[in-house]
Parts: C-alpha cells; sequence; structure tokens
C-alpha cells in the first residue's frame, strides 16, 4: 500500500514555489493515500545554526499545510524533532552512506559555497537524514519539487545499499518483503522510494530571472510571491514580473527559449489544476499585458484564503501546537515499530 511522505523546512517565508512544487500536491495526495507531512526542523539548523524565531517558524509551516487544506485527523502533520528515531536512523544511515555520495550533492556545493571545508558535517550529512525521514517509515512515495531530486535518488541509493549490505540479517529476522528493482526481484526492508515531481510547474523560476529557480533566499522580494503576500503585493509583483517582448504562443513548442513565459504559463496552470496546454489554448496570441492581470487573479484567488486562514491559525498556537503533539505522538508510534526492526537487523541489543 503506498505511504506518502514529504517535509518542508521551516526557514523563512513559504513560497509560491514551495506551495505549487510541493505543498498543493500533499492536498491533492491526501484523497487515495496515507499521508505523513513533516516540518524538518532538524534540518533547519544545517545551514544556519541559531534563529531567531525557530518554534514561530515551524508553527507557521504546520499552519501553511492546515490553511492549504491537508487534514491532520486523517492524515499526520508533525514536526521532525519530536519524533528522535529520525536521527537515530540517519546515523545508522551516515554509516551505509558513502562520504563521495554526500559530496557530489550539487545542494550540498550550492550552499557551502567556496568555503567547503568549513560547512557544517550536519549540511554534509543532510541528504542523510532526509533519507531517514522517509524510511523511517517505510514510505513509498515522496512528493517534492524538482530540486529535491537527487537528494530523493541519494535515498533510493541508501535503501538498496542497506538491503544489500543486511540481505542476510534481513532474511534471518523475517522483516522483509519481496521486491522488484527494475527487472530485478530482491528481499528488502526498505523501499526503493518513488519521487512525485510531476506536474506543471516542477520548478518555479524567480519572476526576476527565468533561469533562476524562485528561492527563500533571493535578495529581492520582487523575485518571487510570498504565500502570506496581500494582494496589492501579488498584483505588483506580477506586473513587474521580466518578459520578453513577444506575446503568447498558442502551442507549447512556442515557450521554448522564452523561460519566463514558459514559468509564467506554468504557474498559471499549476494554480488552475490545467496543463500548459490547455492554459495556451485559452490565451495563445494574446499579450501580456492580457495575461498578466488574469495571473495575479487566479493568484490571488487561491493565496488569499491560504494566507488569511494561516494568519487566524497562528494568532493563538495553542490549536497548532495541539495537532503537533497529537501528530507527533502518532509519527512516533509508527517509526518505533520499524526502528525496533531496524536494531534487530543491525543487530542491536534491545
Ligand atoms: P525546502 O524546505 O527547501 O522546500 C520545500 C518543498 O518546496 C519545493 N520547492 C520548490 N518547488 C518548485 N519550485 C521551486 N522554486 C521550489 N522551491 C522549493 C522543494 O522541492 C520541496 O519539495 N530537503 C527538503 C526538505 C525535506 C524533505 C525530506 C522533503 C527534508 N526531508 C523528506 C521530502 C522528503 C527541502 O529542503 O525542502
Amino acid at each position: 500500500k503506498p505511504l506518502v511522505f514529504s517535509g518542508v523546512q521551516p526557514t523563512g517565508n513559504l513560497h509560491l514555489g514551495n506551495y505549487l512544487g510541493a505543498i498543493r500536491k500533499f492536498v491533492a495526495l491526501q484523497e487515495n493515500n496515507d499521508c505523513i507531512y513533516c516540518v524538518v526542523d532538524l534540518h533547519a539548523i544545517t545551514a544556519q545554526l541559531v534563529h531567531d524565531d525557530l518554534r514561530g517558524q515551524i508553527r507557521s509551516i504546520a499552519a501553511a499545510f492546515i490553511a492549504s487544506g491537508i487534514d491532520p485527523k486523517k492524515h499526520i502533520v508533525f514536526n521532525q524533532s519530536a519524533v528522535p528515531q529520525h536521527a537515530e536512523l540517519a546515523w545508522i544511515f551516515n554509516c551505509v552512506a558513502r562520504i563521495g555520495w554526500m559530496n557530489r550533492m550539487t545542494q550540498f556545493k550550492d550552499k557551502a559555497g567556496k568555503d567547503r571545508e568549513n560547512a557544517s558535517l550536519g549540511l554534509l550529512a543532510y541528504p542523510s537524514l532526509m533519507a531517514a525521514d522517509i524510511l523511517v517509515y517505510r514510505a513509498t512515495h515522496v512528493p517534492v519539487g524538482d530540486d529535491q531530486k537527487q537528494h530523493l535518488e541519494l535515498a533510493r541509493d541508501i535503501a538498496q545499499k542497506f538491503n544489500i549490505d543486511f540481505q542476510d540479517k534481513i532474511r534471518a529476522t523475517g522483516t522483509g518483503v519481496d521486491m522488484v528493482v527494475g527487472e530485478e526481484p530482491i528481499h528488502g526492508y526498505f523501499p526503493l522510494v518513488e519521487p512525485l515531481i510531476d506536474g506543471p510547474a516542477p520548478r518555479v523560476m524567480s519572476l526576476r530571472d527565468g533561469t533562476k529557480k524562485m528561492s527563500k533566499s533571493d535578495p529581492s522580494d520582487l523575485s518571487r510571491i510570498n504565500l502570506m503576500d496581500d494582494a496589492d503585493e501579488i498584483l505588483k509583483k506580477i506586473r513587474k514580473a521580466k518578459t520578453d517582448p513577444e506575446g503568447l504562443p498558442s502551442e507549447l513548442e512556442g515557450l521554448e527559449g522564452r523561460p519566463e513565459a514558459a514559468n509564467l504559463v506554468g504557474i498559471y496552470a499549476a494554480l488552475a489544476d490545467r496543463t500548459k496546454a490547455d492554459v495556451l489554448a485559452e490565451f495563445g496570441g494574446q499579450q501580456f499585458s492580457v495575461f498578466k492581470p488574469a495571473l495575479a487573479d487566479l493568484a490571488v484567488q487561491v493565496l488569499a484564503p491560504i494566507s488569511l486562514e494561516m494568519r487566524r491559525l497562528l494568532d493563538d498556537t495553542t490549536h497548532i501546537d495541539a495537532i503537533l503533539r497529537d501528530g507527533g505522538e502518532r509519527a512516533r508510534a509508527r517509526a518505533e515499530k520499524v526502528m525496533g526492526e531496524v536494531f534487530d537487523i543491525v543487530g542491536f541489543l534491545r
């Protein structure tokens, strides 16, 4: 049975990329799956150790989940540090994964910058904790934006190596399952996770530069639409969004080599739950002076109720805190069971 897991870091304001690349997909997946959605606070201290208001940030991501439509009763919403098994499994994965694998991660290279020797060890081991987040529930499907693809490939490599290295122990403890990897039938403990990256906006780009990803860390606030922006700010940012002088094409091929136009069409399609082709069938031949106001209206229509509900939820933190506590307890019960089996496989006494 599929089990969905994903996480969002409580660092800085959520933006349209986080919403379209991840949270909106979390909401849709609830319908037919068992889902676990996590505020990854342990990850938040890898790049920057000390935060002004980490608790507030954690609550605000949880509020964004709930305000967007995630049901914390049917599914699980919690913060990572509430379940110590994440860190415990990450340690074992640190011993499974190779340093070379970590050194190849493009996100590590970007975040560590030139002075790599001076990056935290946690930043290097980040993908190992991420693999543990997913696999401590033996989750199978992970909705994320395109930028997390390489990390999920690494999670598969870690699961694969664990399954192979401990093959005999997995059989001896009777904890494994028969699975098919590619064409190859194996008996493994951890599933090889499937990334869910599809949709019209797997990589939302900056509104100021269609070749750069929309990001929390871009110094220009005009480059992104924040989930908490009000209608005026959204209108202004879309009006000022960079475009080329041509109008919109009628066919998808017409977006090639036009990153800014492609980005805005992708955003429209994702917000409207339509395909890009469908959006172009409607707006093909129109100028941006027509398309931009339509896009801004749609963005406000989708985002305004979310930010309103977020503000309401954050007004009094008791409700959010209760949701996180309850989710943490339910997540911990599941993780404890898996960690018990992992202890048996590895051969720790318990
Ligand atoms: P984070 O917190 O940077 O981002 C949260 C989610 O938003 C997606 N995203 C985007 N999608 C489309 N366009 C963009 N411009 C854009 N920017 C961000 C991210 O892909 C992500 O899905 N390592 C993860 C958090 C994490 C995690 C996990 C995810 C920790 N453990 C386990 C899945 C499973 C991260 O830093 O996401």
